[in-house]
């Protein structure tokens, strides 16, 4: 990593820290590397707890690894193992039995502890031997999250997200082609929104560049966006992958529903892929509710209606498209695919050259560095403190 624009004696202290980030990967998340067993201590969003009713299964597939995710008849959400022990069958292919779930190949029936409870072909002594993985399984703010560490989750919900003052408004689920981190980086990356979202208009009011500064907290990093006015933009990152922001009107939504305070899950699928999971919380009241969510269906309908983004994002990196000449409902999250996408399915840090708007971004390598190094090589690293319900992001202008 190259650094510019700097003073002497930064440029040494961040040419320092560019040697100690080249030992570790910051962006491989499988189980064995340090980013998946550090990863792998927090609770991980998984999916939109309105996508799976009750009786439905799915595959997902979550730092490498492949599960099967499904709802029992008594509305619990589920993840467990990815293939039946027995031959390996996939378990999603299964029927949902009260809160249990039976594979489709011979029949085996699994509690929603992972306890194989019947084999309807084999000796009544052979059920008990065999249990597949279970994984703790939490519902919050329209999301499923999962725990896939060791021993004990830590505290659930993972972060204060629901305000008395507000209502959770779901947005929909991306699947993006690339690591987990770029998109992460990205929502740190303030300065970018002056560029990248400028074709469409949807970010005006944040086109003013802030000085960027970040700080390390207990709970992840506090990014402050400083505007030639004196206002403050506050925005957290909450460790270890969870962006909350506030942004002005939603685009396509002609100023309904005011600002909105939007929370970014950036969950890795594998390496090279990641769901950018994202609500929010909508602050009108009264009759501006109605409006909000006949604005919202409106947006919604346009959005059925409309070719996938991420399509469309990788069309644009491929060059099927002027960058500045795209429409869509959902053009600004084109619009952030293409740019963080665009930087390759595993962004090359070594050669990067960052300058001082890249504070935030170097803050918080510097911050994932240090932790996996810990978990590398067997220090306790740490001890990340859920996030205090009275520290808010603020728009700031
Ligand atoms: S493979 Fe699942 S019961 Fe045989
Ligand atoms: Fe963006």
């Amino acid at each position: 990593m190259a650094i510019t624009n700097q003073q002497p004696s930064e440029r040494s202290r961040e040419d320092e820290l560019a040697n100690e980030m080249a030992e570790v990967d910051l962006a491989r998340m499988g189980p064995r590397t340090p980013g998946g067993r550090f990863m792998r201590r927090f609770w991980m969003a998984v999916g939109r707890s309105q996508d799976l009713p009750k009786g439905a299964t799915e595959p997902i597939r979550i730092m490498s690894v492949d599960y099967a995710l499904y709802r029992g008849e008594s509305g619990r959400a589920q993840v467990i193992d990815y293939r039946c022990p027995h031959r390996g069958a996939q378990m999603h292919l299964g029927w949902v039995e009260g809160d249990d779930i039976r594979c489709i190949y011979h029949g085996w029936k699994y509690d929603c502890a992972g306890q194989c409870v019947e084999q309807p072909a084999e000796d009544s002594s052979f059920a008990s031997k065999v249990k597949i993985g279970s994984y703790p399984t939490r519902e919050y703010m329209g999301l499923i999250f999962a725990y896939f560490g060791e021993g004990e989750p830590p505290q659930f919900p993972p972060y204060p997200g629901e305000r008395p003052d507000a209502f959770v408004d779901l947005w929909n689920v991306e699947h993006v082609p690339c690591n987990y981190l770029q998109c992460f980086e990205n929502s740190m990356d303030e300065t970018h929104v002056a560029f990248v979202h400028r074709p469409g208009g949807s970010h005006k009011n944040i086109a003013d560049l802030p000085v960027v500064g970040a700080e390390e907290t207990d709970w992840g990093m506090l990014r402050l966006g400083t505007r030639a006015n004196g206002k403050v933009r506050r925005s957290l990152h909450y460790m270890p992958n969870v962006t909350r922001v506030i942004v002005p009107p939603v685009a396509g939504m002609d100023g309904v529903g005011g600002w909105v305070e939007i929370f970014f899950n950036f969950t890795p699928i594998d390496d090279e892929n990641h769901l950018w999971l994202i609500t929010s919380n909508v602050t009108v009241s009264g009759p501006e509710v109605d409006a909000y969510r006949a604005k919202r269906a409106e947006y919604h309908e346009k959005i059925a209606a409309a070719r996938p983004a991420r399509d469309l994002a990788v069309e644009l990196m491929a060059g099927q498209h002027q960058f500045a000449e795209m429409k869509h409902p959902d053009l600004v999250i084109i619009q952030d695919i293409a740019v963080q996408a665009g930087q390759g399915r595993i962004a090359d840090r070594q050669h990067e050259m960052l300058g001082r708007s890249d504070r935030a971004i170097i803050l918080w390598r510097k911050i994932l560095a240090r932790e996996l190094r810990a978990v590398a090589e067997g220090r306790p690293g740490k001890n990340w403190t859920r996030p205090p319900a009275d520290e808010l992001p603020t728009l700031g202008f």
